[in-house]
């Protein structure tokens, strides 16, 4: 008797056609085999506490260190001046909190800068800043999504310690001002940090130039794995430690190492080194293309949030009127295509963007988009599946809500 083919589920359609799309690159990245390789090898064989005097301990202190190198190698950085943490949220809490409290310490001041568009990483610090006393200003941004150095410059006031403006958003992808950001601060001794989470490894940011005083990074958005991430301090910024315990990195994050974690985003760091421009000429202009098939084949009426200028050139966050930006994700899923309706922090939540709502979109034009960020991974092939599934429910939807 003949086997009886079973129906394929909706997922594989995706598989046939342009495989499973994943277009949500800024939530986080799949793991590249060469980095999955060495973490694998470093928790069978490399075992060793980094701080223990005997070999096992000395081989992991190299790995250790020569992670820091790499990673420090994309900030231009001193690996000196790198600590490794567990993330970008550590990071971005570490930075903050701990300068802000180094400088009540020493009676140098209590204000804190940020504006409307930062993570919750920087946000919900903001939050807890206030609950401890701190004085914070949050600055609005343009209606493309930018913060303007004259807006940090009419803020900064004489107890000002620090200023914190993301260098790429992570819904709408726009490029923050950092250099003149930084440069503001500096001409009122205020010190200035940037989230460079989404940015790190995809845009330069070399901190000689950009004379930024911390910068936090993230590996799992750079095809690394989860639970690490660094902070770039500038030698010489006082910082108060968040925990105390044995001394691992000289004390400003104390706790034994993740040795599998940190040798794994030092390689997936020194990759992004070494793929940054091919990475961008590529994918931005698949980007590129990606936008005109959806509009194709959604017949028009696909408007992007946020400026197409100063945008990273994985970014696509789009508006389809109309329709419920959840519905899309939803529907979308079924056919095997990962996107996002915000940052993946908030997504589950119901509550439209803070970004978008920051640029001027009512509560209705935040909930009808949709982001779509791209990665090493994606190709035409999927791309055009994925426009054309795009276009296929945003017409039954649209149908359905002119019912
Ligand atoms: C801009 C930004 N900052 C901070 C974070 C948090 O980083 P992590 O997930 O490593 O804690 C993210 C993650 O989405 C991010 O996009």
């Amino acid at each position: 008797m003949p086997v009886k083919e079973k129906k394929r589920p909706a997922v594989d359609a995706g598989a046939r056609v342009g495989g499973p799309v994943y277009l949500d690159h800024s939530a986080t990245t799949p793991v590249d085999p060469e980095v999955a390789d060495l973490v694998h090898r470093v928790m069978l064989e490399g075992w060793g506490n980094p701080s223990s005097k005997y070999k096992p301990g000395n081989a992991a202190k190299i790995v250790l260190e020569r992670s820091r190198e790499r990673v420090a190698n994309l900030l231009g950085a001193p690996k000196e001046d790198v600590f490794f943490t567990s993330g970008g949220t550590e990071s971005d809490n570490l930075a903050i909190f701990g300068v802000m409290e180094a400088a009540r310490d020493a009676g140098r001041g209590d204000h804190f800068i940020t504006d409307a568009i930062e993570h919750s990483a920087v946000l919900h610090t903001v939050d807890a800043l206030r609950e401890d006393g701190f004085r914070v200003t949050v600055l609005p941004v343009t209606a493309g999504g930018f913060v303007e150095p004259d807006a940090l410059r009419d803020a900064i006031d004489d107890r000002t310690v620090l200023a914190s403006v993301m260098h790429v958003n992570n819904e709408i992808g726009t490029i923050e001002p950092i250099r003149e950001l930084a440069a503001v601060a500096h001409e009122r001794g205020v010190l200035f940090h940037t989230d460079a989470v989404q940015s790190f490894g995809k845009e330069a940011l070399d901190v000689r130039e950009s004379e930024v005083d911390l910068v936090s990074v993230s590996s799992h958005k750079i095809y690394g794995p989860k639970g690490v991430g660094a902070l770039y301090i500038r030698h010489g910024v006082e910082i108060r430690p968040r925990q105390f315990g044995g001394g691992q990195e000289r004390g400003i994050r104390t706790g034994t190492e993740n040795m599998p974690g940190i040798a794994g985003f030092g390689a997936a760091a020194e990759l992004c080194g070494e793929r940054m421009d091919a990475d961008r000429e590529r994918i931005g202009a698949l980007c590129d293309r990606f936008l005109g098939w959806i509009r194709d084949e959604c017949g028009g009426d696909v408007l992007v949030n946020g400026s197409r200028e100063n945008r990273i050139y994985l970014n696509l966050n789009l508006r389809f009127p109309d329709v419920e930006g959840e519905s899309l994700l939803l529907a979308l899923d079924l056919d095997g295509i990962a996107v996002s309706t915000g940052s993946a922090c908030s997504s589950g939540s119901t509550e439209p963007s803070h970004v978008l709502l920051a640029l001027g979109l009512s509560e209705q034009e935040a909930h009808s988009s949709i982001r779509l960020t791209l990665g090493r991974g994606n190709d035409e092939v999927g791309l055009r599946y994925a426009a054309e599934c795009i276009g296929r429910h945003v017409r039954r939807l649209r149908e359905m809500a002119a019912w």
